[in-house]
Parts: C-alpha cells; sequence; structure tokens
C-alpha cells in the first residue's frame, strides 16, 4: 500500500521519524522498499554519482525520466520523488509544470522536488494548483553552490537563519508536503522543524528534522568522492563489488570460471551425430577422396 501525503504529516505529530534516501534505478528502489525506506528520492545527484557529471547542474529532463521510471516500476509502498533538475524550473511556471508533468505522466512519480525559495514559490503554487505535490529543499542547494559560495553550511548567521526560516514558512505556505533542510546547523533546523506543520527532512541538519535523507552511494559506500561531514556510510559495497570483480577476472585468467555447474550438456547421440556431420562437411570441402 503507497504511503499517502497526509500520513506524513501525521507522523511528524506524533513524533515518528521519516525515512528517505535517494535511488536511481529498479533495484536500488526494490531494496529501499523492501527495507522500509518512507520516501525515495530520484535525486538530480544522479548527475555525479551515476552519469559521471562534475556537478549536478548538466543532469537534464530526459535524463532523469529513465532513471525516475526504473524507480516507480520497482516501488510499491515508498513516495517516489522527482528532482526538478537546474533548467526545468527556473524559466517560468509553464515550463516548470510541463517538466512536472513529464516525471508524473511518463515516470509515475508521486510527487516532486525543486531548490530554493523567491521565485520558486510561485512554481510550488502552480504545481501544487495542477495537483503535483511539492518537496521544497533550502539551505544548500547544490544547483546553486556556486551563488552561495560553494558547498558550505548554510544559515550561521542570524540573518541567514532568519531568511531560512521565512524561506521554508513561504515554501509551507506556498504549498509543499515537506522541506528538504540542507547543511544547516542543527539549531536552526530545529526551529525551523518547530515552525512548521510539515515533515523537514534533514541532511546535514542534525538530528531535530523529522526525516533524513542520505544520498545512495555515500550511505553504501559506493562513492570514492570524500564524504561531507554530515554523511554516515552503513557499508562497504563498492569494497565489495570490486573484490568480486577481482575474483571473477583471477578465476576467469585461471579457467576456473566457468565451472561444470555453469555449462550445458547436450546428450551423447546428438553429440555423435553433430561429429559426424561436421566431418562430412569437412570431407566435401577439402575433397579427400
Ligand atoms: O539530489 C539529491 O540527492 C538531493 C538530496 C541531497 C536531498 O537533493
Amino acid at each position: 500500500m503507497k504511503l499517502s501525503l497526509t500520513e506524513l504529516v501525521e507522523r511528524k505529530r506524533h513524533g515518528e521519524r521519516l525515512v528517505m534516501v535517494t535511488a536511481y534505478d529498479h533495484p536500488g528502489a526494490r531494496l529501499a522498499d523492501a527495507a522500509g525506506v518512507d520516501l525515495i528520492l530520484v535525486g538530480d545527484s544522479a548527475a555525479d554519482n551515476v552519469l559521471g557529471y562534475d556537478s549536478t547542474v548538466p543532469v537534464t529532463v530526459d535524463e532523469l525520466l529513465v532513471l525516475v521510471r526504473a524507480v516507480t516500476k520497482g516501488t510499491e509502498r515508498a513516495i517516489v520523488v522527482a528532482d526538478l533538475p537546474f533548467g526545468s524550473f527556473q524559466v517560468s511556471d509553464e515550463a516548470t509544470l510541463a517538466h512536472a508533468v513529464r516525471f508524473v505522466k511518463e515516470g509515475g512519480a508521486d510527487a516532486v522536488k525543486l531548490e530554493g525559495a523567491g521565485p520558486s514559490l510561485s512554481r510550488v503554487q502552480a504545481l501544487v494548483g495542477a495537483g503535483i505535490p511539492v518537496m521544497g529543499h533550502v539551505g544548500l542547494t547544490p544547483q546553486s553552490a556556486t551563488m552561495l559560495g560553494g558547498y558550505k553550511a548554510q544559515g550561521r548567521t542570524a540573518a541567514k537563519a532568519q531568511k531560512l526560516l521565512t524561506d521554508a514558512r513561504a515554501l509551507e505556505a506556498a504549498g509543499c508536503f515537506a522541506v528538504v533542510l540542507e547543511a544547516v546547523p542543527s539549531a536552526v533546523a530545529e526551529r525551523v522543524t518547530e515552525a512548521l506543520t510539515v515533515p523537514t527532512i534533514g541532511i546535514g541538519a542534525g538530528p531535530s528534522c523529522d526525516g533524513q535523507v542520505l544520498v545512495w552511494h555515500d550511505l553504501l559506500g559506493l562513492s570514492d568522492r570524500k564524504p561531507a561531514r554530515f554523511v554516515k556510510r552503513y557499508a562497504d559495497i563498492g569494497g565489495e563489488i570490486k573484490r568480486a570483480l577481482e575474483t571473477y577476472a583471477e578465476e576467469v585468467r585461471a579457467g576456473v570460471f566457468p565451472g561444470e555447474e555453469h555449462t550445458y550438456t547436450i546428450p551423447e547421440e546428438e553429440l555423435d551425430l553433430f561429429t559426424k556431420a561436421t566431418e562430412e562437411h569437412e570431407h566435401a570441402q577439402h575433397g579427400d577422396g
């Protein structure tokens, strides 16, 4: 049974924390769903984690759409949120709606996420007005990292913390069903969380948020980048994969793989017929008289 958006607010009211993780493919979505994760974000972080780009900026709607479709096909219970990539919501409300509709209609997403407040507020209203649930995202918004002075914590002065709170409130008022707080001091995230009725989902925003999100590759040890301060690695899947591939390579080179148990047989009499047929063919070709 799909989790409902109203249930998320209920969970906040009862102090039950929400779990969100990014996923970018069908097997990942199935595992996250089976593990009881509440929300799966097909983040634009696919850009650097999956597609090899240097930042999240270059990834396109078409590229993310393929991943969103794979994730929704692998998910039954979790709410699937598609990230609106850079360029897909900056131009106008109409263009934003057209892109979000693709994620919902072609990708099967339950909701979309967009970064920032300010001009993003009218986008949120347009999307919610069209019946598309929206998750907000404030604090460190990687798509505008250059404007923010790099990938660093936000809201660390009273004025900036106040702005963050105002933005989060405005996103809630515009209709967001949840707001991501990224790289924000814990004390500021706590105030924002208290001020909102809808859940906050933190990443680098401390334990008081209503939920937490981590990026798949960071959580599972699949990334070779230096992890951010707020990342906790729960497994070394990258190491496991490398060890498995090395063993496979060794076994192929040593002739150990494939073993008899990995091969098919042919009935003896069919093999004899095959041998005869090839011999006759050989004789005919070389004309041995
Ligand atoms: O794209 C992403 O992975 C995100 C999370 C960091 C929230 O936006």
